[in-house]
């Protein structure tokens, strides 16, 4: 794990973690890679673009609920009069979070804002930008995994703790998963800290499959760059013309998926392995779940939350809420 500046987003991940997870997923049947290692500098760069393209409806959704219901958070999350540490689990550029920090600092409430992230590129930015765009903020970013990340912050101080996830960040886990994620976070946390947890919702199928399937195809630029991630540091030969996206959605149980297919019979060199693909075949590159809002508060209370606070949008196609941990 990296504090601040200390390292490059290519040398966080050790080349043989990487590798260990690239080859198991590559040679189990059927393929599947971790979403998680889409964000080198490139991937950090695409996933900024996914968020302007107009299908993505999801950052503007959340945006609205930071910009409308910034007072109605600031008084549930400045319940602690001594301060908080405010900690952003996968913070990325951190736009929506921003919005509340701008509140947060402008009505002078004590805290300070640890965003953690995989990626070493932006918490870089983060040090670089939020300053200037919030002068005055009490900034500590961490280049970590999640709960390496979290247990880093809760040794530096004893605070109580708001966690955020916000974002696409808990719907890119299986629900079983983000279930047993929300368990562990509960594990980390004191009763009475809160967690501010983005969810998108289930809506008009069309709306959310073509949010995946963007016309500008940016969606597959970003998936197809994880195999340029993966030639370049773990000499592969991914031909990335031999490679399509493809999204689906399932309206019965939420759940979106990204592939990528094979175009044709071919042979890919991994790390000095060799990996067949047949035409059409596919490898599983990232969940995208949907949930209602009464699978949300059921997750609350599963992990040892009480709900406290739903946000949503004027479209109803997105919430933020706020648990507590009980
Ligand atoms: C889909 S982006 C969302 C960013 C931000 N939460 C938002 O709502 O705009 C996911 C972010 O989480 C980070 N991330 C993904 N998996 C992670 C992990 N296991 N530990 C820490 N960060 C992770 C990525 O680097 C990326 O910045």
């Amino acid at each position: 794990m990296n504090t601040e500046t200390e390292s490059s987003p290519e040398t966080y991940v050790l080349a043989e973690q990487i590798k260990v997870d690239v080859l198991t997923g590559l040679s189990a049947s059927p393929k599947y890679m971790h979403s998680k290692y889409f964000y080198d500098t490139k991937g950090d760069e695409l996933f900024r673009q996914i968020m302007q393209i107009p299908e993505y409806y999801l950052t503007d959704c959340e945006m609205e609920i930071f910009k409308d219901r910034c007072m109605d958070m600031l008084n549930t999350l400045s319940a602690f009069p001594n301060g908080f540490d405010l900690i952003e689990l996968g913070a990325g550029d951190a736009i929506k979070s921003s919005e509340l920090l701008k509140c947060l600092v402008h009505n002078d409430i004590n805290f300070t804002y640890y965003p953690i992230d995989i990626s070493g590129n932006v918490i870089q930015l983060l040090h670089d930008e939020l300053p200037k765009r919030i002068p005055g903020i009490d900034l500590q970013g961490i280049q970590a995994e999640y709960f390496e990340g979290l247990k880093e912050v809760v040794s530096r101080s004893d605070r109580p703790k708001i966690i955020l996830l916000l974002g696409a960040n808990i719907g890119n886990m299986p629900p079983d998963e983000a279930l047993e994620f929300c368990t562990l976070l509960r594990e980390q946390l004191l009763e009475g800290d809160l967690l501010l947890i983005g969810f998108d919702l289930k809506k008009d199928p069309w709306v959310i499959f073509n949010a995946y399937n963007d016309q500008q195809g940016v969606t597959e630029q970003f998936n197809l760059n994880l195999l340029t991630r993966i030639n370049r540091e773990l000499a592969a030969d991914f031909n990335l013309q031999n490679f399509r996206h493809y999204e689906s959605y399932d309206p019965t149980n939420g759940a979106g998926k990204s592939y990528l297919f094979s175009k044709t019979n071919q042979t890919v060199t991994v790390a000095g392995e060799e990996i067949l693909f047949e035409e059409n075949e596919c490898i599983f590159m990232e969940t995208s779940h949907k949930y209602s809002l009464k699978e949300v508060d059921h997750f609350a209370l599963k992990s040892g939350f009480e709900p406290v606070m739903h946000l949503m949008d004027s479209k109803k196609w997105f919430t933020d809420v706020i648990w507590k941990a009980v």
